[in-house]
């Protein structure tokens, strides 16, 4: 359905993005992501490549969501701390510069988006969960449930499927009616108050003083708060992409794009799309 999609209207979204703009480059997501998806957009970058003669370069998509940020903020120069949280992924990146990365940390399970997601199903409130389950939270009380919250101590690791399963069973539990937005501020609170904590200690150990976020996740309100204040209490500036820049964007492919051609990164106008791309070196 993705890739059909995809198809259907990469032509449109093309002329929309073109009409009457002068570009130097063309930069195309090459990996993660569902292969059908990867394809199309691969193919139409090398086929506007052909036609034009400019220049290819391919992202990696987890990356680009580091560099929403350099699109609002110039300030934002390695090194620093990189959280990713998205519908796939929940990674902990040390940027030590541009293109070269250490990855510290990552989910075991669940990423932080899939697990919203699925509680917003069990909830009934629909795909994409995050947001629903944002905008619910506004209206309840986070210390309605006491939800676990798994720290994962000696590891920079996260999981969430624990917390997803204590919220099926608490409602498994549930003999009256389900309060929705006691529930969803409480599992909010659960799982922004580990990312939060977990990435401004990891930043204070590694004694990066800058943290920039990315991924739909980095669009949660109560993260958003959560962060900014871990990270004045430990004197760390958090970089967080305005929410159009947090969910997927073509503009922040176009921004990691541009700085890898900049940085001297060799074009390729033939690209292979990798569905489980990792984060690499440049
Ligand atoms: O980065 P993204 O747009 O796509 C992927 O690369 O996966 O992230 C999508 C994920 C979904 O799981 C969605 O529920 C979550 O981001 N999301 C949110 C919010 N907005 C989007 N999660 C929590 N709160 C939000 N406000
Ligand atoms: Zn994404």
């Amino acid at each position: 359905m993705a890739s059909r999609a995809h198809l259907e209207r990469i032509n449109e979204a093309l002329y929309l993005a073109l009409k009457g703009q002068d570009f130097d480059a063309i930069a195309v997501t090459a990996g993660p992501g569902l292969i059908g998806s990867l394809i199309v957009g691969k193919m139409a970058a090398q086929a506007l490549a052909w036609s034009t003669g400019k220049p290819l370069v391919g992202v990696n998509h987890l990356e680009a969501h580091l560099f929403a940020n350099l699109l609002e903020n110039k300030k934002l120069e390695p090194p620093f701390l990189g959280l990713v949280v998205s519908g796939g992924h929940t990674d902990l990146v040390l940027v030590k510069d541009f293109g070269r990365y250490q990855i510290i940390g990552r989910t075991r399970d669940d990423a932080a988006g899939e697990c919203f997601d699925k509680v917003a199903n069990l909830l009934g409130l629909g795909y994409p969960g995050g947001p629903a389950i944002d905008r619910m939270a506004g209206k309840g009380d986070p210390k309605a449930v006491q939800f676990p919250r798994p720290f994962l101590h000696g590891s920079w690791d996260f999981s969430f499927s624990g917390l997803k399963t204590s919220v099926l069973y608490y409602l498994k539990a549930l003999k009256g009616k389900r309060n929705i937005p006691d529930i969803c501020a409480s599992f909010q609170a659960a799982a922004t108050q580990v990312l939060a904590e977990k990435t401004v200690r990891a930043a204070v150990k590694f004694s990066m003083k800058k943290i920039s976020v990315g991924g739909g996740v980095a669009a949660n309100s109560e993260l958003r708060r959560r962060l900014l204040a871990e990270g004045k209490k430990n004197n760390i500036q958090v970089f967080l992409p305005s929410k159009g820049l947090c969910t997927d964007n073509a503009a922040m492919v176009a921004a990691l794009g541009y700085h890898k051609l900049k940085y001297h990164v060799l074009p390729n106008q033939v690209l292979r799309s990798d569905p489980s791309l990792a984060i690499q070196n440049w």
